[in-house]
């Protein structure tokens, strides 16, 4: 068996990633996050969750939140810092959040990170772990890729040299190239199937309050590939049992 590791924990990547804003396919996955967010979430504070080179906190932060971002690539958050000097991001390690104190966010968001995250175990001990840090009313956003996204074409990925990707099940590695980015060395990442995040939210104490599955528009100016028919993303909007 092929052991995952994570693709963006190093600093050629974390350089690639960092100049990435939200172009092509990316767009789609932004686009509709300001009204999916006014319309389920409250409050002011967030945590981003796999905050990467800080893209997402920044964009929450653009909405009036104040944003900490946490995630287990220090190269990452080395570029976070670097765009954002006086953010506030932290390092990591799986399921230790203790530096926050119980349920203190409002919303916590998880933007293309649990699709890096393998084996059911870890990713409940570290959905549970956030869901502690969350206020009784609070919600959880996370946007993640469809298993489509692994099989077709896109304005932002190629998988058209791995056709092997339509073998794999669920949670297993499969593989895609960004385009849009000067490092284009194929990304790993884990299949997750819906019934599986279905799973997941059941055992972590969490209600699917609503699911969003954005398509692109034929006058947006971008040139879509699979998009208008296909959604690459999947958006889960969550609340505490
Ligand atoms: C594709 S990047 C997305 C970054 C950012 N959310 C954005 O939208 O630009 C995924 C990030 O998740 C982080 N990540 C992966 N596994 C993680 C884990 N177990 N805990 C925290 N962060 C993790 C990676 O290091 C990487 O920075």
């Amino acid at each position: 068996m092929t052991t995952f590791s994570n693709s963006w924990d190093n600093s050629i990547r974390a350089e690639s990633y960092s100049s990435l804003e939200f172009p092509n396919t990316y767009f789609l996955a932004y686009r509709d996050l300001p009204e999916i967010i006014k319309k389920h979430c409250n409050g002011s504070i967030a945590l981003d969750f796999g905050c990467g080179a800080g893209r997402s906190s920044r964009f929450l932060k653009n909405l009036g939140y104040e944003v900490v971002g946490i995630d287990i690539a220090q190269d990452m958050l080395a570029k976070a810092r670097e765009f954002d000097p006086s953010g506030d991001y932290h390092h990591v390690s799986n399921g230790n959040y203790d530096l926050f104190s119980d349920e203190s966010f409002d919303q916590i968001q998880s933007i293309f990170t649990f699709d890096n995250i393998p084996e059911m175990a870890t990713r409940i001990c570290i959905l549970s772990s956030l869901v502690k840090k969350l206020k009784q009313n609070g919600k959880i956003i996370m946007l993640d890729s469809t298993p489509d996204i692994y099989f077709h074409e896109w304005s932002s990925f190629s998988t058209s040299d791995f056709p092997e990707n339509k073998l794999a099940s669920d949670g297993e590695i499969v593989k895609i190239v960004m385009t849009d980015v000067p490092d284009n060395r194929p990304v790993e990442d884990i299949l997750w199937t819906h019934q599986h995040y279905l799973d997941l939210f059941e055992s972590c104490g969490l209600t699917l309050e609503e699911t969003y599955k954005p398509l692109g528009k034929p006058d947006e100016g971008i040139q879509w590939k699979s998009e208008l028919e296909i959604a690459p993303w999947v958006i889960y909007v969550l609340k505490k049992k």
